[in-house]
């Protein structure tokens, strides 16, 4: 075997490599010995038990890897992508495909009839079909494939041009979406455009060709019906301040629902029902470029600052939640088993290979929410811990089950050798679920604390109030990647009570805090961040837990009432406690324990000693790595870089000498 290369990734989520290219499943080998290194940190809650997972195969026996997912009727078209990432050798052989059998695949033999529509597209992740048509989003175009005819093949310069120039060659620019946005009547194209970014993840300074492109935005464009020309369409942007928007959604009631990625200005994922006009605080570099949709003049944008930003509705923890959001649905109109999640949004989460459930409510007029693990992390083809590959997009069939467009590649989404495809998330029918199943349906902010409503009564005094931890924390967003926990505190629960039909319990938390509670360090802060709450609740009989979801995630901005912290209700963290928190939360989005990890960010395990060339000055020098050399690396990583590394970038993390210093000491301890 070939050495293998060292593989870039993003939060996006696409390998950097080209050293793949599609065959079909068969051909490929299932790599043993690298099995998915994030599976170790994902919870375990295997497939939700209302779904079945199911396997449908092509005829052909091909597979691919989905970039964009749309039903038109009971015909589906994906657009796949296999992205060269080095910035050098742009990816062009992007396809539309049309998907027919769907439903029926699987059932008595019948596979899935699949029409490759084009095969010369830059990077396709977004489409739709309105009107007979099929609209595209390339990387720097929007195209319309007039298919009303139902042709079997487009030849490259049939596209209709509805909007170019919307980017440079970046691997980090897309055009996510499409969803249909309906305005006085009239359908849009509502979709998301990407930012550029450096190879290592810092900003990139871009300036698309197109002068009415902001990039990290939320856009719509139209109006469209299949037949309009690219004249009568208009440009319109409803929202910006994204980083990596790689998912959207449009609800019932028409908000428009944005999943962005944790890295530069962004301390976690993030999912953001959008106010229109609003800045949600992601900055573009302004030097000759083009800064994002409604980024508030006033501020720096080198630096930025969290006062311009909107807050984000749900927070979704860097590793512990989420590693890669990508796309919401909005569960409507759901009878069956699904009735009672009615309004709340499932949320694909590629990395991890998971599936990520969201409630959502207004509290004073303002929107936030809670995240649950919905199914565990990718593992076995079947699916019997979780899903295949990656889930990337997620539809709705007019059978009423899901279909998940999975995506892969080496290294971190490696999922087992399974890269690619699609399956069907079966709704299961209520006599085919296990009737002792339960779990967290939905959280909401009550005085002083939370009301938790279980999907059935829990058994009395089958929870003691021990048996719940609880923590809190918020985030600095900076122009440095990601962001620690801020302001990290472990909060003793003061009460819980159940009502009379055991469904619903409120816990009370003294010290709780919202967007009142503003902390700083200098000239960071938390301004508009929000507060995430933790809570581990985990009721159970003879030993055996009696909920399959049973941690949540809320973001509160707003609590009511409340009391202030006392003593007793905060269990103080030892210092080891708090730097293993710092370096999971900070660096392990990186460094993970293989080579090349994230972002080609070395294994920093067993580093001491290691003897490496490095290059100082433009100048390569040998070094044996100590402790002053980790600070230094930690502190400066421009300036210092062992040699495999010198063409990728660790971004500043704004950190102080003495916090160097600790996770120096932490490193040296792993
Ligand atoms: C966005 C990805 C990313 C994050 C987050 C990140 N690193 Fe790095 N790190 C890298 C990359 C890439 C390199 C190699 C290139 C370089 O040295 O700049 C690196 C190099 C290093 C090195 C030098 C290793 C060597 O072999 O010389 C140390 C030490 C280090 N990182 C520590 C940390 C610590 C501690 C954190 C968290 C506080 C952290 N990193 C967060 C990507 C990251």
């Amino acid at each position: 075997m070939t050495l293998f290369k060292i593989s870039l990734h993003l939060a996006l989520g696409l390998s950097l490599t080209a050293a793949e290219t599609p065959t079909a499943r068969k051909k490929e080998k299932p790599n043993e010995k690298r099995a998915n290194p994030t599976a170790a940190a994902v919870p375990s809650v295997g497939v939700h038990p209302f779904f079945a997972l199911e396997n449908i195969d092509t005829e052909g026996g091909e597979v691919f890897r989905i970039g964009g997912m749309a039903f038109d009727k009971d015909v589906l078209y994906v657009t796949t992508l296999q992205p060269d990432r080095t910035n050098k050798a742009a990816f062009k052989a992007g396809k539309v495909l049309r998907v027919e059998n769907v439903l029926q695949a699987g059932k008595d033999g019948k596979k899935l009839k699949v029409t490759t529509l084009c095969d010369w597209l830059y990077e396709p992740c977004a489409i739709a079909v309105i009107g007979g048509s099929i609209y595209v989003g390339e990387k720097d175009r929007i195209i319309r494939l007039d298919d009303g005819v139902h042709k079997d093949f487009f030849q490259k310069g049939e596209e209709t041009v509805m909007l170019a120039g919307a980017s440079v060659p970046n691997f980090h620019t897309y055009t996510i979406g499409f969803e249909q946005y309906i305005k006085d009547g009239k359908t849009f194209l509502c979709g998301n455009f990407t930012t550029a970014v450096l190879i290592g993840g810092k900003r990139d300074v871009m300036i698309p060709p197109n002068p009415e492109v902001h990039r990290g935005s939320n856009f719509i464009l139209g109006p469209v019906d299949g037949k309009e020309t690219p004249d009568s369409v208009k440009l319109e942007f409803l929202a910006g301040g994204f980083r990596t928007p790689n998912g959207i959604e449009i609800g019932p009631d028409n908000a428009v629902w944005v999943a962005d990625n944790q890295g530069v200005f962004n301390p976690s994922n993030e999912l953001i029902r959008i106010e229109k006009g609003k800045f949600y605080g992601h900055y573009l570099r302004t030097e000759n470029g083009r800064v994002s949709a409604f980024q508030p003049a006033a501020i720096d944008a080198e630096v930025g600052s969290p006062k311009g930003q909107t807050a984000a509705t749900v927070h979704l923890e860097q590793n512990a939640v989420s590693r890669s959001a990508a796309q919401p649905i909005v569960l409507r109109s759901e009878t069956g088993v699904l009735a009672p999640y009615n309004g709340q949004i499932l949320l694909t989460e590629f990395t991890g290979g998971r599936i990520l459930r969201v409630f959502t409510e207004q509290v004073g007029g303002v929107w936030q929410g809670v995240a649950f693990q919905h199914t565990g992390g990718a593992s076995d083809k079947d699916g019997n811990n979780g899903l295949a590959a990656g889930p990337h997009r997620i539809e709705q069939g007019p059978d009423g089950n899901f279909y998940i467009g999975e995506i892969g590649a080496g290294g971190l989404w490696e999922f087992n050798g399974n890269w690619q495809g699609l399956q069907r998330y079966r709704v299961k029918s209520t006599t085919e679920v296990p009737s002792d199943f339960n779990e967290i349906l939905a959280v909401r902010v009550v005085d002083g604390g939370f009301e938790i409503e279980f999907l059935k009564p829990i058994p009395a005094n089958s929870i003691a109030l021990n048996d719940i931890k609880i923590s809190q924390w918020t985030y600095f967003p900076t122009q440095n990647y990601g962001g620690k926990d801020e302001g990290k505190m472990m909060l003793k629960p003061k009460a819980l009570t159940f009502d009379a039909s055991g469904k619903k319990a409120t816990l009370i938390i003294n010290g709780l805090k919202d967007d009142n509670d503003i902390i700083t360090n200098g000239t960071l802060s938390n301004d508009n961040t929000g507060w995430v709450v933790n809570v581990e609740f985990n009721p159970r009989t003879s030993g055996k837990s009696l909920l399959h979801t049973k941690e949540f995630w809320y973001t509160l901005h707003k609590k009511i009432g409340g009391k202030e912290v006392g003593a007793g209700d905060v269990i103080a963290l030892t210092k080891g406690e708090a730097l293993q928190q710092t370096f999971q939360s900070l660096c392990m989005s990186c460094h993970v324990e293989r080579e090349g990890g994230v972002w080609g960010a070395p294994n920093l395990k067993g580093i001491l000693g290691r003897e490496q060339t490095v290059m100082r000055d433009g100048k390569q020098v040998e070094v044996t790595v100590d402790r002053n050399y980790l600070i230094q690396a930690i502190l400066h990583p421009d300036a210092v870089k062992s040699l495999p590394f010198k063409d990728v970038a660790m971004p500043p993390l704004g950190l102080s000498e003495e916090a160097a210093a600790d996770l120096a000491d932490y490193i040296l301890s792993l």
